[in-house]
């Protein structure tokens, strides 16, 4: 008996912990602590801050949180770590998804158990997921590629890196940056659109043999967080940084050392604190029963010189921190 109450304890303590003010929230105070886990494509540092909100709005609520990623973004990594999940009968579930058919029979599945399923950041619309709670990604791609094009003046070769071509939020990027540059800037031409998986050594490799491959390359438009730190390497290591256009989604610190410095001439970034704290607040309205809107748009930022250090005070103000 005393074994099994054990970890109850903890979670309990450790959710109290976490309110920071030892005052019993309401699901504390009546039972054990539900359990909300955060599944992203696979490991990352872009996660990082979308864990930090997801577990800040877990200390204010009074649940306990998980985070479970695969060592790659791969789909049937990323399926086997939910199904594990589904077999702990845990309450919630968040995932960003590396794939959308791929991951419909294993949402399915953790639906028929009974846990509510939502995504963040990275949509599954043919799934039974409950809500997308993220960037409006082709908006965001067409906004960045009207940036780029101010940049460029309307003209030259562009690369797109792209870290995994099966997922929904970077495929629907890539079709606005296209649809905007067809609307606005039919001279600017994309010579390649380069698979990455979500790899920095990788973005390197492809970004080597980009400039190889076109040597009148004007710019590289990443649609993944790792290709402006990735790129920037390989552009410094060439000594061509700040000679060929960088720019893309984003904002990993040395993305924003890349602004600074002058390599990278914009980032676009996602609001991904919010993405996690919202996440925790819509698994719990589901959890009560309550509707959940089909997407909610978290919205985007986009970084350059001017406001690269003051927009993270700028984003973090709604959440008074
Ligand atoms: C995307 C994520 C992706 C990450 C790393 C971000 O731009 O929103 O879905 O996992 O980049 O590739």
């Amino acid at each position: 008996m005393r074994k099994k109450f054990l970890p109850v304890v903890i979670s309990v303590a450790s959710a109290l912990a976490m309110t920071g003010c030892g005052k019993k929230s309401e699901e504390a105070a009546s039972a054990a602590p539900r359990i909300l886990v955060m599944v992203p494509k696979g490991v990352h540092p872009y996660y990082e801050p979308c864990y930090e909100g997801f577990k800040d709005a877990a200390g204010k609520y009074g649940v306990k949180v998980e985070y479970r990623a695969a060592k790659a973004f791969e789909v049937p990594q990323q399926v086997e770590i939910i199904e594990n999940i589904i077999a702990r009968r845990v309450d919630g579930i968040a995932i960003s998804a590396l794939d959308d058919q791929g991951l419909v029979p294993v949402i399915e599945e953790a639906v028929r158990a009974g846990i509510k399923v939502i995504t963040f950041d990275a949509p599954a619309p043919s799934s039974k997921a409950l809500t997308y709670i993220g960037t409006m990604n082709e908006a965001a791609g067409y906004a960045g590629a009207e940036e780029l094009i101010k940049i460029v003046n309307g003209e030259g070769e562009v690369a797109v890196i792209q870290g995994g071509l099966g997922a929904p939020n970077l495929n629907d990027r890539f079709k606005g940056f296209v649809r905007c540059l067809k609307e606005k800037a039919p001279n600017i031409k994309i010579v390649a659109r380069e698979d990455e998986q979500g790899k920095m050594d990788l973005t390197v490799n492809k970004t080597e043999a980009l400039l190889q491959a076109h040597p009148n390359l004007t710019a590289i438009f990443g649609v993944s967080a790792e290709v402006c730190p990735g790129a920037s390497a390989a552009l410094k290591q060439q000594g061509r940084g700040g000679k060929i256009i960088l720019a893309g989604f984003d904002d990993l610190p040395d993305t924003l050392a890349g602004i600074r410095s002058g390599v990278v001439n914009f980032c676009i970034a996602q609001r991904t604190y919010k993405m996690g704290w919202l996440s925790v607040e819509k698994l719990r309205d589901a959890l009560e029963g309550k509707p959940l809107p089909k997407e909610i748009d978290t919205g985007v930022v986009i970084i350059n010189k001017d406001n690269v250090d003051t927009y993270m005070q700028d984003m973090k103000k709604e959440f008074g921190k």
